[in-house]
């Protein structure tokens, strides 16, 4: 298993390229399933957890081919099963059921069973599809769904926020026969980048962005040439990167309408965000004040960089209150960055973080993707040589992570034992 030994205690300085949102990819890869005649995807990040989709979706039968950045989908699926072997891997595996439904009037899909970041249930996804006249069973462990005569238009309320559920309504309303309304849908800057896909496709998509979203049923879609949009979290790892060492980072192709809070919160930690043509650049000229969040769904605080932001909180100036609200169970960095000298006590969902003024390195390990990020900005900052295991989850969601800081003046190395990395 590949580890990761941090020299911390240095300021990083430099300039960052910011990937193509995963998340974004894993739901406009498959949109590839929906086409006639095939899908270009541009800047799409090459991740352990997008290369996974590619592998679902050759699975199924199209031709995935990828150039750099681009990946070129073609064919038509001829197995209309998504089984337990890959869907365990990947949680948004799930997001091949509305496609295939749509498209071929089928699907079964494995459920996805246990996460690391709390149950994570996908009746949301099940809903959808019966709402818009699928007949659903649960049985072996797999979701089976059919629509013979295809899927119809219909209204669908969500009791809660939820995206990987209102992508899969998107996609599947979009080949389903007349109006679909979302009620309650996700407002995250993915959904948006799937619709003007779907849109570039040949679908009737509007209200993406709001809470209400419309689509007119199409009885086809056509091929379309698309890009994914920058990873916000990718950016606001990094920007909190700069915060935590007392650095300056500029992040190209940051997009600051998708930072919005993060970027609010970082001022009231004193530090500086100034908008570039092409980016954003992030500094803290001194140590970094506390400050509170609490996570929500777009616009508000993305949960998948509260264990960022408790990281820099272990070593604020002062006292922080983080409240997670999306995902139980989210606070699975806490032990390790308390290994690391952080003063943090958890009492439900919420955080209490007292800052110091220094972590102490220790070998430390995390269980899903953003806490062992947390963990790598954590080593960052703190002086002397810290190993952060496990690393494969990095490998799920930042692409080159040690070459990017490296070249900010980063002392960042990772050491190899062999062996398997697969474990969840
Ligand atoms: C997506 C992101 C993930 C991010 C999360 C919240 C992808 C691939 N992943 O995950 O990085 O942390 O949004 O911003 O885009 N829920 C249900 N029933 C369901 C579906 C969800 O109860 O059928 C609950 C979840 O347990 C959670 C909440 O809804 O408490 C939000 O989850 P959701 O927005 O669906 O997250 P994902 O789409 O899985």
């Amino acid at each position: 298993m590949d580890r990761l030994r941090i020299e911390g205690g240095l300021p990083l300085h430099g300039e960052i390229i910011v990937s193509g949102a995963k998340n974004a990819a894993l739901t406009l890869l498959p949109a590839g399933l929906m086409s006639d005649d095939g899908l270009v995807l541009e800047n799409v990040p090459r991740l352990a957890d997008t290369l996974s989709m590619e592998g679902l979706l050759r699975h199924h039968g199209l031709a995935v081919e990828r150039d750099g950045d681009v990946v070129t989908m073609s064919g038509t699926a001829n197995l209309l099963d998504a089984p337990y072997d890959l869907v365990r891997k990947m949680r948004a595996s799930i997001l091949v059921l509305g496609p295939l439904l749509a498209r071929y009037g089928e699907a079964r899909v494995s459920l996805p069973g246990g996460c690391a970041i709390g149950t994570r249930p996908v009746d949301l996804h099940i809903r959808v599809m019966q709402a818009l006249g699928a007949i659903v069973e649960l049985a072996d462990g797999y979701i089976q769904a059919r629509a013979p005569q295809g899927l119809t238009g219909g209204r669908v309320v969500f009791p809660m926020v939820s995206v990987g559920a209102t992508e899969n309504a998107l996609m599947a309303a979009a080949l389903a026969k007349g109006q679909t309304e979302i009620v309650n849908a996700a407002r995250e800057p993915e959904i948006s980048n799937l619709a003007e896909c779907l849109n570039a496709m040949g679908a009737k998509i509007t209200g993406h962005g709001t809470d209400t979203i419309i689509i007119e049923g199409v009885t086809n879609l056509k091929t379309a040439r698309h890009a994914v949009i920058a990873d916000r979290i990718e950016a606001g790892t990094y920007a909190i990167a700069a915060g935590i060492t007392n650095g300056r980072l500029t992040l190209k192709r940051a997009n600051a309408r998708h930072l919005d809070a993060l970027i609010n919160v970082l001022r009231e930690t004193g530090m500086d965000v100034v908008e570039g043509d092409d980016g954003l650049t992030f500094s803290a000229a001194e140590r970094v004040s506390a400050a509170d969040i609490i996570t929500d769904p777009f616009p508000g605080f993305p949960t998948d960089l509260q264990a960022q932001f408790m990281a820099m909180m272990s070593v604020a100036d002062g006292s922080s209150r983080i409240s997670e609200t999306i995902f139980e169970n989210r606070f699975m960095h806490v032990p390790e960055l308390v290994r690391m000298g952080a003063d943090i006590k958890v009492d439900g969902g919420t955080a209490l973080v007292r800052g110091r003024k220094n972590l102490t390195p220790a070998p430390v390990m995390a269980t899903d993707l953003r806490a062992s990020v947390s963990l790598v900005l954590a080593a960052l900052a703190t002086e002397g040589t810290s190993e952060v295991s496990r690393i494969y989850h990095l490998d799920r969601g930042y692409s080159d992570l040690e070459k990017k800081l490296g070249q900010c003046g980063a002392r960042i190395e990772r050491l190899s034992d062999g062996g398997d990395n697969e474990d969840e």
